[in-house]
């Protein structure tokens, strides 16, 4: 009798467990995916296409980094794809290992920049690094420990206007306490016709392309 009660409240608990887990799965949001249908995953790297509104398919971009006014951290510009460098993605629980849209990430480029050797190469936007009123992503961004302290630091990859298309936001959803502008991210060009990825209400068409 007591076995019997026992087996019966082990099944009961296994069936709500699983019956959990499958809800958890529900209600994940959408898998990105690169041009090829694949789920983009963390700790692997992507070249990515940004073009619309501000560049044609005729002379596609992609993203590097550059040393603008001579100060570190490096500054997130748009440069031809020849020059572009690879990115990685690292979602806010790292345990899953599956990028989904509307989900804060970090992201940054792979490859140590000797020119900076300080600064990691993470994105961030801050109060500091602002063109003609738009906020410019810059580096020197720290992966993980959501919070007050890395609220720059968190950006989520959202569905855009046909398959396998996204645009990048700001809209750190890792502070609810915090007071932040929910952005797009796009381009603006500064005083010195520097091409700078910035916070901005027109954002860029990505397409990402495993490395
Ligand atoms: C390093 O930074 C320079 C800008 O100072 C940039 O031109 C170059 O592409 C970067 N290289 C890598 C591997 O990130």
């Amino acid at each position: 009798m007591k076995t019997a009660s026992l087996a019966s409240l082990v099944l009961i608990l296994l069936a709500l467990s699983s019956q959990s887990l499958l809800g958890e799965a529900e209600t994940s949001p959408e898998q990105v995916l690169d041009t090829s249908g694949k789920v983009l995953r963390e700790g692997v790297n992507y070249n990515i296409l940004i073009s619309m509104p501000y560049t044609s398919c005729r002379s596609p971009q992609g993203l590097g980094l550059s040393k603008i006014g001579n100060s570190c951290p490096l500054d997130v510009v748009v440069v031809d794809i020849n020059h572009r460098l690879p990115l990685r993605f690292i979602p806010v629980n790292p345990k899953k290992g599956v990028i989904r849209v509307a989900t804060d990430l970090n992201i940054m480029f792979p490859d140590r920049n000797v020119t900076c050797p300080h600064h990691s190469t993470v994105w961030k936007v801050d109060n500091f690094h602002v063109s003609k009123g738009h906020r410019l992503v810059t580096t020197g961004g720290v992966v993980g420990y959501p919070g007050r302290e890395t609220i720059g630091n968190w950006f989520k990859i959202e569905k855009y206007d046909g398959a396998y298309n996204y645009k990048l936001v700001y809209c750190p959803s890792v502070c609810p306490s915090c007071k932040h502008e929910c952005k797009n991210v796009g381009m603006v060009v500064d005083q010195n016709g520097n091409q700078r990825l910035a916070l901005s209400d027109v954002p860029y068409q990505f397409r990402f392309f495993k490395a």
